[in-house]
């Protein structure tokens, strides 16, 4: 039952137009009183309507049926996927956790996802939510849409196979993709157990940053972002759909596959990136500009230059550094740091923070290279240019604190003592 076609279309919010049968498409106005081939016209509205153009994100459907039909909804239980973030104090703690353990009993994509920590709400229309998953098993008559945000997702073991109601998206680790908030969809794991992390998205939708003095070139270049072209299932049977709305899941019958869209056209598309082709702008001189130079999608806040949440990578590139301090330095941040590692080591951690890991440094807590990186960047050999290779790493970092779960913060994978990684700082001062 699932569609073929996975070809793809290039540009960021870009005004694509797709056919998976010729002709399914009006052209200008000489449509038809009906749509071609008995489909529906149906508009997709991720934006206000009235949103400015450079902003405004929309695409027409034409489907063999609407989005309205099918049966009543009612809860699902799945309860580790969830908005609550809990109204109670926040320790200030430094928290590193290791990868989620893989399921014990067949879990589909929906089933394991796994809610670590957020701020904000669907409600507000600001803040985030930051879940992993662990699956092993396909989505199987069952599709999934979330009406509470846009979701980034980020694949760390195990390839994804997105079907979407726009088409076809391919995903491996060291590649993202971002499924606009309604659209349905279902994921197929074609290497069997499979895990990542999933950033939801409540605020103003994930857009590239601007480039400032950097100028029209570097960090992610429009051309490499991928949309889907058109490609539909046309199958009957006893499904599932089960939706994401205001923090909680529901589930409804529904006796055909949704991802019925023949034809669209819009610059409303779900898209995919490959992390390995984000043009890296670093220091040439002497030490390091902040991480905003890693930022990969941005979504904005109402406050000019302080996003709701950035998507930021660090990626294998040259630092050809002179006379600095080479490793991420010690600092506090205003912003929220959630980080987690695809592929390879981090630069700023010598042991403990693992592919699929996350940590988690809220408002203002210290942090940094651990001490025996620290260590052994004060000895590197400055004279030579140092190249980090093999890796990826990436953060979601939001200007709100990011609120941990419940089931994060006793969760028997979160790494207990993870502050001393730093306790082997000693005191260096040499008095005069
Ligand atoms: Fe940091």
């Amino acid at each position: 039952m699932t569609p073929e076609r996975s070809a793809y279309m290039t540009g960021f919010g870009n005004e694509f137009a797709t056919e998976a049968i010729p002709g399914t498409l009006p052209e200008g106005q000489n449509s038809p009183q009906r749509a071609a081939r008995g489909l529906y016209a149906e508009q997709f509205s991720a934006t206000a309507f009235t949103a400015p153009r450079a902003h405004n994100r929309r695409s027409w459907l034409y489907r063999i049926r609407p989005a309205a039909v099918h049966g009543d909804f009612a809860p699902f239980a799945q309860h580790a996927f969830h908005n609550d973030f809990g109204r109670g104090p926040v320790a200030p703690d430094q928290m590193r956790w290791d990868p989620l353990p893989s399921p014990k009993a067949p879990t589909d994509f929906v089933e394991g996802l796994y809610t670590v920590a957020g701020n904000g709400s669907a409600e507000a229309q600001q803040g985030v939510a930051i879940h992993l998953y662990a699956a092993d098993r396909g989505m199987a008559g069952r599709f999934f849409y979330d009406a509470d945000g846009e979701l980034l997702l980020v694949p760390q073991q195990g390839r994804l196979r997105i079907a979407t109601e726009l088409g076809v998206l391919e995903l491996e680790p060291q590649q993202v993709a971002v499924i606009p908030r309604g659209i349905r969809f279902r994921v197929e794991l074609p290497d069997g157990p499979s895990r990542g992390y999933v950033l939801e998205n409540f605020g103003a939708h994930l857009r590239l940053p601007e480039l400032g003095p950097i100028g029209s070139n570097g960090l992610a270049n429009p051309r490499d972002f991928q949309a889907p072209v058109a490609a539909y299932e046309d199958v009957e049977g006893e499904f599932e759909l089960v939706a994401k709305f205001q923090g909680h899941l529901w589930r409804a019958d529904i006796g055909h596959s949704p991802l019925d869209v023949v034809a669209w056209h819009g610059n409303c598309a779900p898209y995919r990136y490959d992390l390995r082709r984000f043009n890296a702008i670093g220091s040439i001189s002497f030490d390091h500009p902040d991480p905003s130079i890693f930022t990969v999608l941005t979504s904005p806040s109402d406050t000019p230059g302080t996003a709701n949440v950035d998507f930021a990578i660090f990626p294998p590139r040259w630092l050809v550094a002179q006379h600095s301090f080479r490793p991420p330095w010690f600092h506090r941040n205003v912003a929220s740091e959630f980080m987690g590692l695809v592929h390879g080591a981090y630069d700023a951690k010598a042991e403990g923070f693992q592919p699929g890991g996350a940590s988690l440094h809220n408002c203002m807590s210290g942090h940094g290279p651990d001490a025996a990186t620290f260590d052994k960047a004060s000895n590197a050999d400055l004279s030579m240019p140092d190249v980090i290779a093999d890796t990826m790493a990436f953060m979601f970092e939001t200007r709100a604190v990011l609120r941990p779960t419940a089931q994060a913060l006793a969760a028997p994978h979160r790494q207990q003592g993870y502050r001393q990684c730093w306790a082997g700082l000693r005191r260096n001062f040499q008095h005069p």
